[in-house]
C-alpha cells in the first residue's frame, strides 16, 4: 500500500465525514492552546524588534473540516491581542495548509474559507483609525510532510496536530504480526522493533525538512498521538486498534474475509513516547526543545462534551464513527468497500462491549512538543 496515495480522512461535509466526526481531535487542539500561545508570544517578543512585515504560517496535516482553520485562527487571534497590547500593527498573514493529495482540499477552500475569512473584516485599526480587514493570504499544499514542501528558511511558525503519528509507509518485517493490525500484545518483538525504527527514519526525516523551511528563531508546535508507558503494545495506545482487529478475526471466522487478508494489513502509524520524540530532536540537531508535555483526552468527551443526546442513546456510536471518518479510506483500498458497514457496526459493539467494562481505558495520550530552530 502507497500511504500517500491511499491516506485521507474522509472527505466531504456528511454523515461519515472527517468534518462531521473529529470532535476528539478538536478537543486536543483546544487543550494545545497555552503551548501555543507560549510559541507566539516567543516569536513575538524576539521577532519585536524586527519584525517581518509577513508572517508565514503553515498547518501540516490540517484535514477537512471545521478543524483545519482552528490553530491558524489561535495563532492570528494571538497575535493581534500582542499588537494590540503594544500599540504595533499586525503583520500580514501567509498561511500554508498542507496535506497528502488525496485530502478534500475542495471542501475547505468552498465551505470552511470564506467564513473565517469573513471573521477577518474589520479585525485591524489602520493609522487613519478606521477598522480593515486584516490582510491574510490562503494556500493549499498537498503533499507529504517526510519531504521538503516550502523554500528554504520561508516559514517562520509550523503547527501540526494529530497528524505526524502517521508514518510515510507501513514498516517492512511485519509478517509475524499474525491476527493483529497494530502492535499487540501479541505482536512479536522484530514487529515492535520494525514499526519504532519506521518511526525514527520518519521522524528525522521531517525534522531535517522542517530544519530547512523554518527561519532561524521560528517555532514548531507538533501533538502526536503517544503514550506514557516504555511498551509500545502496552493497552494505551493499541486498544482502538486491538478492537477493530477483533471485529476483522470475527469475520474471518465466519468466512467474510479471507484470513491472509488480514494478516496482510497493517495500520501505518506509530504512538511514541515523549522520550523516544526527544531523542530523535536532539538526534537531528536544527532544534531545541522549549517545552514537551503531555496531556490526556477520554473518547468519551465525544459523547459527554459535544454530543451528550447521542451518548445516552447508543454507546460506542460516536467513536466507532469517528475512527470510521479515519481509516475507512485504508480499509478499502485493502478489503474493498463491500465489507465496511460490517466491520464497523461489529466495532461498534467491541467498543461498546469495552466502554461498560473498562470506560477508562478508552484514552488517547497526547504528546505536545514546543520546538525552536536554532541552526
Ligand atoms: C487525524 S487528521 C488530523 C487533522 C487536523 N490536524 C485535526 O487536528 O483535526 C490527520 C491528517 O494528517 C494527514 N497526514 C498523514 N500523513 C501525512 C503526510 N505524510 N503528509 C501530510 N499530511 C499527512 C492525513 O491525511 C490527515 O488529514
Amino acid at each position: 500500500m502507497e500511504v500517500a496515495q491511499v491516506l485521507h480522512m474522509n472527505g466531504g461535509m456528511g454523515e461519515s465525514s472527517y468534518a462531521s466526526n473529529s470532535l476528539l481531535q478538536r478537543k486536543v487542539l483546544m487543550l494545545t492552546k497555552p503551548i501555543m500561545e507560549v510559541a507566539v508570544t516567543a516569536l513575538f517578543s524576539t521577532g519585536a524588534t524586527n519584525f517581518p512585515a509577513s508572517l508565514a504560517i503553515a498547518d501540516l496535516g490540517c484535514s477537512t473540516g471545521p478543524n483545519t482553520l482552528f490553530a491558524v485562527s489561535e495563532i492570528i487571534s494571538i497575535m493581534i491581542d500582542l499588537c494590540k497590547a503594544t500599540k504595533q500593527e499586525p503583520p500580514e498573514f501567509q498561511v500554508f495548509l498542507n496535506d497528502l493529495p488525496g485530502n478534500d482540499f475542495n471542501t475547505i477552500f468552498s465551505s470552511f474559507l470564506p467564513g473565517f475569512q469573513e471573521k477577518l473584516r474589520g479585525q485591524i485599526k489602520r493609522k487613519d483609525g478606521a477598522w480593515a480587514t486584516l490582510p491574510c493570504f490562503f494556500n493549499g499544499v498537498p503533499g507529504s510532510f517526510y519531504g521538503r514542501l516550502f523554500p528554504r528558511e520561508s516559514l517562520h511558525l509550523i503547527h501540526s496536530s494529530y497528524s505526524l503519528h502517521w508514518l510515510s509507509q507501513v514498516p517492512r518485517g511485519l509478517e509475524g504480526n499474525k491476527g493483529n493490525i497494530f502492535m499487540a500484545r501479541s505482536s512479536p518483538a522484530e514487529v515492535l522493533r520494525a514499526y519504532y525504527e519506521q518511526f525514527q527514519r520518519d521522524f528525522l526525516t521531517f525534522l531535517e525538512c522542517r530544519g530547512q523551511e523554518l527561519v532561524v528563531g521560528g517555532r514548531m508546535v507538533l501533538t502526536l498521538v503517544g503514550r506514557r508507558s516504555d511498551d509500545p503494545s502496552s493497552k494505551e495506545c493499541c486498544y482502538i486498534w486491538e478492537l477493530l482487529a477483533n471485529a476483522l478475526n470475527e469475520m474471518v471466522s465466519e468466512g467474510l474475509i479471507e484470513e491472509e487478508k488480514l494478516d496482510s494489513f497493517n495500520i501505518p502509524m506509530y504512538n511514541p513516547s515523549p522520550k523516544e520524540v526527544q531523542t530523535e530532536v536532539q538526534k537531528q540537531g536544527s532544534f531545541s526543545v522549549d517545552c514537551l508535555e503531555l496531556s490526556e483526552v477520554n473518547w468519551s468527551v465525544v459523547d459527554t462534551e459535544f454530543n451528550p443526546n447521542v451518548a445516552s442513546k447508543d454507546g460506542g456510536y460516536s467513536m466507532a464513527k469517528s475512527v470510521r471518518a479515519v481509516a475507512e479510506p485504508l480499509l478499502v483500498d485493502h478489503f474493498g468497500e463491500e465489507i465496511l458497514d460490517e466491520v464497523f457496526k461489529r466495532y461498534k459493539a467491541q467498543i461498546a462491549d469495552g466502554m461498560s467494562k473498562e470506560k477508562a481505558a478508552f484514552v488517547n495520550v497526547n504528546v505536545v512538543i514546543l520546538l525552536k530552530k536554532i541552526a
